[in-house]
């Protein structure tokens, strides 16, 4: 499919209601990416007018009215660490792995679900063949697939396909950019800390990135369980927003010189280990003692300190590894002191639908950074490339302004004024 020009495309269709509910146009417009322009966000993803795809037995088709920017469309436009290619049989990637929108047309077999209905999703996929499904873990099924990662039609695009397990229902009163907005890293921060971690009353948390996708909501997650956390961050604009959602304080990753590298000579490891051991005793004065939980995603920068920094028998949950992911640190710290190593991938339905309701009734919120229209997908990727954001991005796709698809009253998206 050719590549669309911005200025040539007829970006009004988007907001084209003319299309029966249940009908499906042919085409669509969709920010794609393909093998041969892999690079930098802001060049490997294109606009293109692309076929609309046709839900199969037990899928749904949504018309997407917002879109959430995540990492993981970074790592894909990247081609790394290995190309998103790999994963689907497809020639053609259109990422975005949250969504908020109106079920358009469903497939064979779909009975929860109506054309109409309004909704999100969860960005989990497998298949309901597989036995660990039914009873272990949808996570650990081996047709486990992250949505829009390591499939295609995601929701950078009129339309995007999902599987019917994938949908749960929006909240009311959210509008459809707030909605759009949290999913992912929401979710998986759910089960790092209350699935996989076992959070409980009273625990004390070090968050890295916690103005980040994931900080955010790990952040009112630790406060909504009785805990306590400090937020890692790297300018005090951020650390006011962590604060906000609920932390004790924030530390400002710029004073201490604590970033594993590689390739270090021994005085510069002795020197690091000095830092660390600095920036692990202002955690412990910050949250009263040595943190029980180390919330990780950063890797190999910052790990080491992680093991470190955790008290005695406690844990370092991690779910990805910005910085790199061949993690070294020092074992001694580990085993001498029993500490575990948690490794967390996204979430599975019930985890999805149990955080969702959170939201559902005012105990978690959206954190709203920027709502972008449906021209600035490239720029809002190449924007969380450069670390140059706070908390969520939101794309709007078929909603025409900010504000719309609200239908009930309750708190709004906590809005993450500075940065930028
Ligand atoms: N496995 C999963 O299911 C899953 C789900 C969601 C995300 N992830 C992965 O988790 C990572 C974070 O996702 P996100 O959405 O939270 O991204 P994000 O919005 O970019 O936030 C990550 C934060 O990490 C901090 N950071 C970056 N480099 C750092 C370094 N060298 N040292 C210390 N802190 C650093 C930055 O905060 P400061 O600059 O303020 O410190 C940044 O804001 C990504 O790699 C993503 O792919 C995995």
């Amino acid at each position: 499919m050719p590549v669309l020009e911005l200025n040539e495309a007829d970006l009004t269709q988007l907001a084209d209601d003319s299309q029966p509910l249940g009908e499906l146009p042919t085409t669509m417009l969709a920010w794609v990416i393909r093998e041969d322009r892999l690079g930098e966000p802001e060049d490997a993803i294109q606009l293109e007018e692309i076929e609309c795809p046709e839900p199969g037995p037990f899928e749904v088709v949504v018309k997407v009215m917002a879109a959430g920017v995540n990492f993981n469309n970074v790592w894909a436009a990247l081609g790394e660490p290995v190309s998103v290619f790999r994963y689907h049989p497809e020639d053609h990637h259109i990422g975005g792995s949250d969504a908020s929108g109106i079920v358009w047309k469903v497939g064979e077999g779909v009975t929860r679900w109506k054309p109409g209905d309004e909704v999100v999703m969860h960005c989990n996929q497998a298949s309901y063949e597989d036995v660990e499904v039914h009873g272990l873990d949808p996570l650990a099924a081996p047709s486990q697939q992250i949505w829009a990662y390591e499939t295609t039609w995601g929701s950078f695009a009129q339309y995007c396909k999902v599987q019917a397990q994938q949908l749960l229902p929006k909240p009311k009163h959210l509008s459809w950019e707030e909605a759009a907005s949290y999913g992912l890293t929401y979710f998986t921060a759910y089960r790092m800390l209350l699935d996989r971690a076992k959070i409980q009353g009273g625990d004390k948390v070090l968050i890295w990135g916690a103005a980040g996708g994931l900080g955010v909501f790990a952040t009112q997650l630790v406060k909504m369980a009785g805990g306590k956390s400090v937020g890692v961050v790297s300018s005090d604009e951020k650390g006011e927003l962590v604060k906000q959602l609920g932390a004790e304080d924030y530390i400002n990753r710029g004073d201490y010189k604590l970033q594993r590298v590689g390739g270090e000579t021994p005085e510069e490891e002795k020197a690091r280990f000095k830092e660390s051991r600095r920036f692990s005793n202002d955690v412990a004065e910050i949250l009263g003692g040595a943190p029980d939980i180390v919330f990780e995603h950063v890797g190999k920068a910052t790990f080491p300190t992680s093991v470190l920094c955790v008290k005695t028998f406690g844990k370092v949950v991690i779910c990805g590894a910005t910085s790199g992911y061949n993690l070294d640190f020092d074992v001694r710290y580990l085993w001498m002191r029993q500490k575990e190593i948690l490794g967390s991938h996204f979430a599975n339905a019930w985890e999805a639908k149990k955080a969702n309701d959170l939201i559902d009734n005012g105990q978690i919120s959206p954190v709203l950074w920027k709502t972008m229209g449906f021209e600035a997908v490239p720029e809002s990727h190449q924007m969380l490339r450069d670390n140059k954001h706070l908390g969520k991005i939101a794309i709007l796709v078929g909603a025409t302004e900010e504000g719309q698809g609200k239908t009930a009253d309750g708190p709004a998206a906590i809005r993450a004024e500075v940065g930028g």
